[in-house]
């Protein structure tokens, strides 16, 4: 039975979210069907389909009480929404449903399994809010909570585990059947910890395992994790909070992949490196999927915590998710590319090659605000010293990337991209490549831009709320540099 909270959920978006034209989302990247979201959810292949759920308010561009929303897709780019699956509407889950992930149970019904939320008065007066693990199972558009009690609490922690801070099952099949999920909890002394579960039918669980932990070194706690075998590698994926910069990592939130070795017997998790996920700004809530074809794809939440007060002018939808990403292993490092289901998209190509830039250059045909952009540097001598790309430019705005041969830096910049916010606008990374020539591809999107360097080596992800006319790309060397510039028209 569909409560009265969720039917409620789904009449306001189905009149609201459906007034929204077209035009005002991006074209290929999910924004919620109405009001607010944040991590994408239950990221799957469901009966044919891409499902994508995620973190819901539909009623404003806020963070509110959490319900899941709903899309499918057949080719990642393209989604279609679906009504609301979960509200909080249940004794558990009375404050939120939040983030969680989907299996396929042997009848063929999909079971969401996700962290219920329930606000409780302790001992000393405070209120807290109480994490616990719940389910819901159903054919691909509606979901019931078959047991009015959580299905992994605090009984299944070990010890010195906070109640407080134990959510984010994502949930995988294993080869006989069974279910495990790796979770997040905070220790007292292991700090941010990714734990392991099993479960013989998805529904009765075991603890296994603390996989890895923070201990002070990656943030306070860890957020939306991710376990994964990838081209003979092990990767345990987790979005650490308030992390201490250092290296390449920032301050504050972030996505890191843990990458090792693993021993399915004795559960024993072996890191080797660990790798910054994204180095721009506008990136976190990472889940990934088994394609039907084997690919690792990836999404994620393409929005930092710390840049929720700046949100797209006039906008009835706040929150979008990445174009997905395949993921491979390299060096022993993470490989990100756009899905192949991008190339599908591709219309006309423009073309300059090899052109020897000096000062501020535009180039016939390469502009727009929805592309799939490839530029290739190579530095002309020692004598230049940055060469920029300036996208969704007009008098008053722009983007910016400026690549500085000499310290191998990358500059994004997106403070005249039309915000009104004192938040992070300008992110920069080191280049790992030793080539002459850097390589970056481009994926614009209306209010993003997505950078994937040599390959998708390293990658840069921001959102940008600029006015839709503002469509020029130019290039500008200081010094002289020798470019190609390979731009796609995208069919969406
Ligand atoms: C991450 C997160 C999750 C939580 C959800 C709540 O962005 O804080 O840990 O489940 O958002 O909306």
């Amino acid at each position: 039975m569909d409560s009265t909270t969720l039917q409620k959920a789904r009449a306001y978006e189905a009149q609201h979210g459906a007034a929204i034209p077209a035009a005002e989302r991006p074209a290929y990247h999910l924004t919620p069907y109405i009001g607010w979201m944040n991590d994408p959810n239950g990221f799957s292949f469901y009966q044919g389909k891409y499902h994508l759920f995620y973190q819901y308010y539909p009623y404003g561009t806020f963070w509110g009480p959490m319900h899941w929303g709903h899309a499918v897709s057949t080719d990642l780019l393209h989604w279609d929404y679906l009504p609301a699956a979960l509200a909080p509407d249940s004794p558990s889950d009375k404050d939120g449903c939040f983030s969680g992930s989907a299996a396929e149970l042997p009848d063929g019904r999909q079971l969401l399994l996700y962290t219920s939320v329930r606000r409780e008065e302790q001992p000393d007066g405070k209120t807290r809010d109480v994490q616990t693990q719940s389910v819901a199972v159903g054919d691909g558009i509606h979901y019931e909570k078959p047991f009015q009690t959580p299905v992994l609490d605090e009984r299944h922690l070990p010890d010195g585990f906070s109640r407080f801070d134990f959510r984010d099952p994502k949930i995988w099949q294993e080869p006989d059947g069974s279910y495990s999920a790796v979770l997040v909890g905070q220790g007292k002394t292991e700090g941010g910890a990714a734990l392991l579960f099993h479960s013989a039918d998805g529904f009765r669980w075991e603890y296994v395992t603390i996989l890895d932990a923070s201990r002070g070194e990656y943030g306070v706690m860890w957020e939306c994790p991710d376990f994964f075998e990838l081209d003979g590698k092990q990767v345990l994926m987790v979005g650490p909070m308030e992390m201490q910069a250092r290296d390449e990592f920032h301050n504050g939130h972030c996505v890191i992949a843990l990458i090792g070795s693993y021993d399915p017997v004795n559960h024993r998790f072996v890191r080797e490196n660990v790798q910054l996920m994204d180095e721009g700004i506008d990136f976190y809530a990472t889940q990934t999927m088994q394609a039907p074809d084997g690919r690792r794809i990836m999404t994620a939440w393409m929005q930092a915590w710390a840049g929720i007060s700046d949100q797209p002018h006039g906008a009835k939808w706040f929150g979008q998710t990445i174009c997905p990403r395949e993921l491979h292993i390299r060096d022993g490092r993470l490989i990100q590319t756009p899905v192949r289901e991008l190339d599908a998209a591709h219309g006309a190509r423009v073309l300059h090659e090899n052109v020897l830039m000096e000062g501020e250059t535009a180039l016939e045909g390469i502009g727009g605000r929805v592309a799939d952009l490839r530029v290739t540097i190579t530095p002309e001598g020692k004598e230049c010293r940055a060469f920029t790309i300036k996208l969704a430019a007009d008098g008053a705005h722009s983007t910016t990337l400026t690549y500085e041969p000499r310290t191998r830096r990358l500059i994004l910049d997106r403070s005249q991209a039309g915000f009104h916010q004192d938040i992070v606008h300008l992110r920069s990374c080191t280049v790992h490549s030793q080539s002459d020539t850097l390589s970056l591809r481009i994926l614009l999107d209306r209010n993003s831009i997505e950078v994937f360097l040599n390959g998708g080596e390293q990658t840069m992800t921001a959102c940008i709320y600029t006015p839709p006319e503002a469509e020029r790309i130019t290039f500008a060397a200081d010094g002289a540099a020798r470019v190609t510039v390979e731009q796609y028209a995208l069919h969406l």
